[in-house]
């Protein structure tokens, strides 16, 4: 019998704003399950929505529809989006499905018939314009964390989990367990800021809203973000329901994958249900690292074409899938750029792929007519090849094993740049002008196409698009399903038909592939700020315009609070082109990837800037320097003479307001 694998991403909030960053997770799950299922494993791959909560109540009152109405809309298109990408999932859950639901207010009462969940009068610092409660041990400065806005004190009826009793269980899980928060530096975190201070009951039901799952017994609360959101992993498989085949079959997950923001939900609030569910625990959470926008936008109203659609449509989606696979190394943060996707589309996916199969397949249509050759006695230049070939596979699964996802395409890359340097060292161009040395022509270009089939195989996980345009090319019909033949060096046929085509990968010209997305940055751009224009022109006509001399008219409290400061961490930073003066830094603001462009490159360096803490004013207009689009302004203090960014006195984390 197979051995069962149960994948989950963490589930889409449907913001319909999908940028890179989204595709992330989810590319990765699915090159893993595809691994898996290639592998001999029985693969449960999940991902979905979540769906409920008073931002999607607000924003479908502001398009004057129903939350059902608008989220079915968005989550459509997030289903367009994985479409595209080629993600293999088996099943797509959504928070708003009636198992869901059912099986949410079910575990939700068991909870509470058993006491794990109990009601009490909360008493909190309350946020009005964000709509929620904050402990006092949650509060930057005594403002709200997320919009830094002042709080009140206030009371509301809820409903908690008693996560406080799951504390000790937590660390001797994770003590029993080295592997259920990875990579290891994030488990550290957990005890350290999280654990260790102290864990509080959590408040898992609302009444300041109606857009969530109802509490049976009590029609005034809706169930609160985690029990509804978490649950999914069980309910997708039918737990608590009729019908739980899979969750016997499917369940512990074998990894739960989730951005770095969010491993905290899944290594504390999630065990400690599952504990008081008397659930078995997942086997591993792993967080990743975030992927920075360091081009110009991630989002819509910034002008995005770090639009996953704009690019799998222009560069193709195997380019995309393998940018993300390749690009940043696991379980770290990387930065996204224009550039590096172009640079990487090039030399991996044109020149080393690309060419190898071009410059093979021309060369069995010219010397051969199209037809794959004999092989005859290898010699012992061919011997390196055949056993790089045999033992990529074995490699290659250590790899998603410790899930090292860069280095495992790192292998099968090995093995076609070394193919690559094995038409250079035994040049068939020389062999075809010696009618005595066809044979051995034969035997290099059998190796060379059986190297290629190799490859594609290897390759189907990662880029299943571009893995069976080579097997077209190789007139082997489907992929197979399995990685049987790729064990054994000599899997393709002599005889068959090879087609020449054209190449895989275009080379991309950099200069002009990169004028060509400023233009659709601006053009999206364009369109966002013409929806905003009469607002902002209204704006501007009311600004104070301050005195003559240079002193600034005196303003009130209020007028201050409009500015929103905050700190932020300097993740990439480069001098701007033809400029002696600016710098383009890529900001971390609390998660959210922005890009300043600020007046400094006569005072500091852009090695200097990087891994450095500034303060931002946030709620600045963006505006665009030398074409890029400048989101924020850092602040400086300056005597005229000299300029120095002003810095908090301790480390604290991105995001934080400053008042
Ligand atoms: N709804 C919650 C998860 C609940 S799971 C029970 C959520 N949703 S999300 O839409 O905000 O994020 C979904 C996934 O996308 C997360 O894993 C998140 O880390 C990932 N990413 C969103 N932006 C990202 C980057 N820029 N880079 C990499 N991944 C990031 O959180």
């Amino acid at each position: 019998m197979k051995q069962k694998y149960y994948i989950t991403t963490p589930i889409y909030y449907p913001s319909g704003n999908w940028h890179l960053g989204h595709c992330y997770t989810t590319v990765i799950c699915d090159a893993i399950a595809r691994f898996k299922r290639m592998d001999g494993f029985d693969v449960f791959f999940l991902t979905g929505t979540d769906e409920h909560g008073v931002k999607i109540e607000k924003r479908a009152a502001e398009n004057n529809t129903t939350p059902k109405a608008f989220v079915d809309n968005l989550v459509d298109s997030i289903k367009d989006l994985w479409k595209v990408l080629g993600i293999s999932f088996d099943k797509f859950i959504r928070t708003t499905d009636d198992y869901h639901v059912a099986a949410v207010q079910k575990i939700f009462k068991q909870l509470y018939d058993q006491g794990d969940i109990y009601k009490a009068e909360y008493e909190g610092m309350y946020c009005t314009p964000c709509e929620s409660f904050w402990t006092e041990s949650q509060l930057v400065d005594g403002k709200c964390p997320d919009c830094g806005r002042p709080v009140e004190k206030a009371k509301e009826e809820s409903y908690f989990f008693r996560l406080s009793k799951y504390q000790d269980k937590l660390i001797e899980l994770y003590k029993n367990n080295p592997e259920f928060i990875s990579p290891k530096s994030r488990m550290n975190e957990m005890i350290n800021n999280f654990i260790k201070p102290g864990l509080q009951d959590l408040c898992v039901s609302r009444t300041s809203f109606k857009w969530g799952i109802p509490v049976t017994f009590d029609d005034k609360h809706v169930i609160y973000v985690w029990i509804d959101a978490l649950t999914n992993y069980i309910t997708a498989l039918g737990y608590g329901s009729n019908d739980d085949s899979l969750f016997k079959k499917y369940w512990p997950a074998d990894i739960h994958m989730v951005g770095k923001e969010i491993v905290r939900f899944h290594t504390i609030i999630w065990p400690a249900i599952l504990m008081a569910l008397g659930v078995e625990m997942p086997k591993q959470v792993y967080g990743h690292g975030w992927l920075l926008i360091g081009g110009d936008k991630m989002s819509k109203s910034k002008g995005n074409v770090v639009d996953p659609f704009v690019l799998s449509d222009r560069y193709g989606v195997d380019a995309v899938r393998y940018f993300l696979l390749r690009e940043v190394p696991f379980g770290s943060d990387g930065v996204y750029t224009n550039e590096a996707l172009i640079a990487r589309t090039n030399a991996d996916l044109a020149n080393d792929l690309g060419n190898l199969v071009s410059r093979t397949t021309a060369m069995i249509t010219q010397y051969f007519g199209g037809v794959v050759p004999n092989n005859k006695a290898a010699e012992d230049i061919d011997k390196d090849l055949i056993s790089l070939c045999e033992s990529a596979l074995g490699k290659v699964r250590a790899d998603v094993e410790k899930l090292l996802i860069p280095e495992s395409l790192g292998e099968i890359f090995r093995l076609i740049q070394r193919a690559n340097k094995y038409i250079d060292e035994t040049m068939p161009w020389v062999l075809a002008k010696d009618p005595e040395k066809k044979d051995r022509l034969g035997t290099v270009l059998y190796n060379l196409a059986e190297t290629i089939r190799i490859s594609a195989v290897l390759l189907a996980p990662f880029m299943p698009a571009t893995a069976q345009n080579i097997f077209d090319r190789l007139q082997l019909g489907k992929l197979p399903n399995d990685f049987a033949s790729v064990k054994k060096f000599g899997g393709l046929k002599s005889g068959g038909g090879v087609t020449k085509g054209d190449a895989l990968f275009p080379r991309l010209d950099m200069k002009k592939e990169l004028a060509e997305l400023e233009k659709l940055a601006a053009e999206q751009q364009k369109s966002s700020a013409d929806v905003k224009k009469s607002n902002a022109n209204k704006n501007e006509a009311a600004a104070p315009t301050g005195k003559e001399s240079g002193e600034k008219e005196e303003i009130t409290i209020d007028d201050f609070a409009k500015v929103q400061l905050a700190t932020a961490k300097v993740v990439a930073c480069e001098k701007v082109e033809k400029s002696d003066k600016l710098l383009k830094l890529t900001l971390d603001v609390g998660g959210e990837s922005r890009t300043v462009v600020s007046g400094i490159a006569e005072h500091y360096t852009a090695d200097y800037m990087v891994g450095k803490t500034v303060v931002i004013v946030k709620n600045l207009k963006p505006v665009k320097l030398r074409g890029i689009l400048s989101e924020g302004m850092i602040l400086c203090a300056s005597n005229g003479k000299d300029v120095v960014f002003v810095s908090p006195e301790k480390e604290i984390e991105s995001g934080s307001g400053v008042n």
